[in-house]
């Protein structure tokens, strides 16, 4: 191949691969070497460039801890966790659609009894939520796990305070019966930005952008059989729908909010949810 010369940047380091790698290796390598090249070719990048990106990505590693993940919201304001999530998630008709996952699931909830309360502040506007969880043609799913989260009135999950908010607040899994039926309280879920103090929010703020998510409910539904389901549903009306600064709003997950005032709830929010079997 030569010495490194800028017309063929791509193709010698490229063609330094060894022959014994493995193949799924050397598709992502010589794709992202050649992406990246001709990325830098066409912005005709500068060293001075060069080396505040390599600065803001030092930056970026050094603010992530086990409680944050600067990376993962990199990937998420430039649409990049949930173009993963499409390319990933080609579900079949009918079925569910994904969203972005988030930083702020924390794994194994309390077990709760269908209509428990996951509000466990005292704040906030009580809100109902219950629907069915079904298969692609229609039948209760049994034994489904409704994993659910969600921030509280003042905007922030509880892992953000933990020495604010009881832990667990604002979150709980919910198994289903034969009915297929989750139903439990929570409160009306408000828009928050995304922790914004870092690299990250330098960047939003810099492309002239807003930190916000609308106002959404968090679900992650496994059942054995079926394709587990990670998703939300956002609240209809709310401001930032058509701007959420991670990508994540879809249509078809959008979910009116009754006012209903009754048995001291505001607000009810009906959704079913539909899983793909696995293989489907
Ligand atoms: C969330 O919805 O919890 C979230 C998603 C992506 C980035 C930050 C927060
Ligand atoms: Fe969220």
């Amino acid at each position: 191949m030569g010495y490194f010369n800028e017309a063929l940047s791509e193709k010698i380091v490229n063609g330094r691969i060894g022959n014994s790698v493995d193949s799924r290796v050397r598709e992502i390598a010589e794709s992202l070497v050649r992406h990246l090249h001709a990325f830098a070719k066409d912005v005709s990048l500068t060293q001075q460039e060069w080396e505040y990106a390599i600065d803001y990505l030092t930056r970026t590693g050094q603010i992530c801890s086990n409680e944050r993940q600067e990376f993962i919201l990199l990937s998420d304001v430039l649409g990049f966790s949930m173009l993963v999530d499409a390319l990933s998630n080609r579900l079949p008709p009918g079925a569910t659609e994904s969203t972005v996952f988030g930083p702020f699931y924390v794994a194994n909830a309390p077990i709760r009894e269908m209509g428990d309360n996951i509000s466990l502040d005292g704040k906030g506007e009580a809100c109902l939520f219950s629907g069915r969880i079904l298969d692609t043609a229609g039948c209760p799913v049994v034994g489904a796990c409704v994993d659910v989260w969600s921030d509280n009135a003042d905007g922030f999950y509880d892992v953000q305070q933990p020495d604010i908010q009881p832990k667990w607040n604002n979150r709980g899994r919910f198994i289903t019966a034969s009915d297929g039926i989750y139903r439990f309280r929570g409160i009306k879920p408000v828009s928050y930005p995304i922790p914004d103090d870092g690299p990250v929010g330098q960047l939003l703020e810099s492309l002239g952008r807003h930190p916000y998510r609308p106002a959404h409910m968090h679900y992650m539904i496994t059942a054995p059989g079926y394709r587990r389901l990670v998703t939300h549903t956002f609240v209809s009306g709310d401001d930032y729908l058509d701007s959420d600064t991670v990508f994540g709003v879809k249509e078809s997950l959008i979910s009116r909010y009754k006012k209903v005032s009754r048995d001291g709830v505001i607000w009810h929010s009906e959704f079913d949810f539909i899983l793909a079997r696995e293989g489907e």
